[in-house]
């Protein structure tokens, strides 16, 4: 059975202009210590659904399908059992650190309070292991540093005492949803280093979320490319690089030419932009704005072609977009 798995994951929204479906049936499953990158231009859903998977999403949002964790249906919980969850089971790093530090408490106490409150630890065991922690993910002379506040920190820093507080109670589970986004290409480099250096080490699975292709692509072993708030390629990493074959992989990759250069995927040179979300087409996603666009596209969300070794598409026109790929263009 494996860790999490997700089946047919939606979110809608209630908007001023009506309900509007921004995580349209996502599916997929992630194994303990299996590493998984969700990749996209902002605004295709993917923080939805990071949140959705945490019982965090806001007020206007419903989730609906399926998110089970060892086989126990998540969804449709009590607020009581989804604290039960977080933190203890699914951690979340987000991509701005001062949304999880409390400004107004020292740090030490931010990262020893999840080992109390869940792991029922004493003050002074639970101030040692926060120590021990903070020391871990890099916090310099971290017995003096835990009495200091999350304002004292650098930006970098601060990332690592949330990952510190994420692994308190030893989750099976890390969703990182943009963690570097917020920091320069440096400390992106360091804090990315860290995350997979403790996944590794804890044995954790990680869901690591990114628009910035290069980040995932370096730091997992599967992918997801997420498009309008659906899938439409996943495979393991290096085989999507070498058998890319969805337009808007395509367009992603082409946007980021040699995986080994420093940081882009800025995605600029896909053409057009993301469809607003009450305007997304009842087909795929992409319509509109894929080059191999037909009349076809428009009628029926393409169903997942499986191309082998773990390597799965959503397109109708897969043949001829190899065709003409292999030709060295579009059509
Ligand atoms: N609370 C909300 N109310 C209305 N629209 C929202 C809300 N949260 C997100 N959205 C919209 O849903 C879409 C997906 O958002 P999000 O999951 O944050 O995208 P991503 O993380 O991929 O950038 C976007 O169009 C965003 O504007
Ligand atoms: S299904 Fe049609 S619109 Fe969608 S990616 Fe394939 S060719 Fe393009
Ligand atoms: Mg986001």
């Amino acid at each position: 059975m494996p860790l999490l798995d997700v089946a047919g994951l939606t979110v809608d929204l209630d908007t001023p202009r009506g309900t509007a479906r921004a995580v349209r049936g996502l599916s997929f499953a992630l194994e303990r210590g299996e590493t998984l990158g969700l990749v996209g231009e902002s605004g295709c859903g993917k923080s939805l659904t990071a949140l959705a998977l945490l019982g965090l999403l806001p007020d206007n949002a419903r989730a609906g399908g399926s998110v089970r964790l060892d086989g126990r249906e998540l969804l449709g919980q009590t607020e009581r059992d989804w604290c039960r969850v977080r933190g203890n089971r699914i951690a979340m790093v987000f991509q701005e650190p001062m949304t999880a530090l409390n400004p107004v408490h020292t740090v030490g106490r931010q990262v020893a309070e999840p080992l109390q409150l869940h792991r029922g630890l004493g003050a002074r065991q639970a101030r040692r292991e926060a120590i021990a922690l903070l020391e871990r993910v890099g916090i310099p002379d971290a017995a003096r540093r835990a009495d200091a506040w999350p304002h004292q920190f650098s930006g970098g820093q601060r990332q690592r005492i949330t990952i510190a507080m994420a692994l308190a109670c030893g989750p099976d589970l890390l969703v990182a949803d943009e963690p570097t986004t917020a920091l320069d290409v440096t400390v992106q480099q360091q804090i990315l280093a860290l995350v997979r250096e403790l996944v590794a080490e804890r044995g954790m699975a990680l869901l690591l979320i990114s628009h910035d292709l290069g980040v995932v692509a370096q730091n997992v072993q599967r992918l997801l490319v997420m498009y309008g708030g659906a899938v439409v390629e996943d495979g393991p990493v290096a085989t999507v690089y070498a058998h890319r074959a969805h337009p808007y992989t395509l367009g992603l990759f082409g946007a980021r030419p040699g995986l080994g250069g420093p940081r882009g995927g800025r995605l600029a040179t896909i053409p057009g932009s993301v469809p607003d979300l009450h305007e997304l087409p009842p087909g795929c996603p992409f319509a509109g704005r894929c080059a191999w666009t037909v009349d076809a596209c428009a009628v029926a969300t393409p169903p997942p072609v499986d191309l082998g070794a773990g390597h799965h598409a959503r397109c109708i026109r897969l043949d001829a977009v190899a065709a003409d790929r292999a030709r060295g263009g579009t059509p």
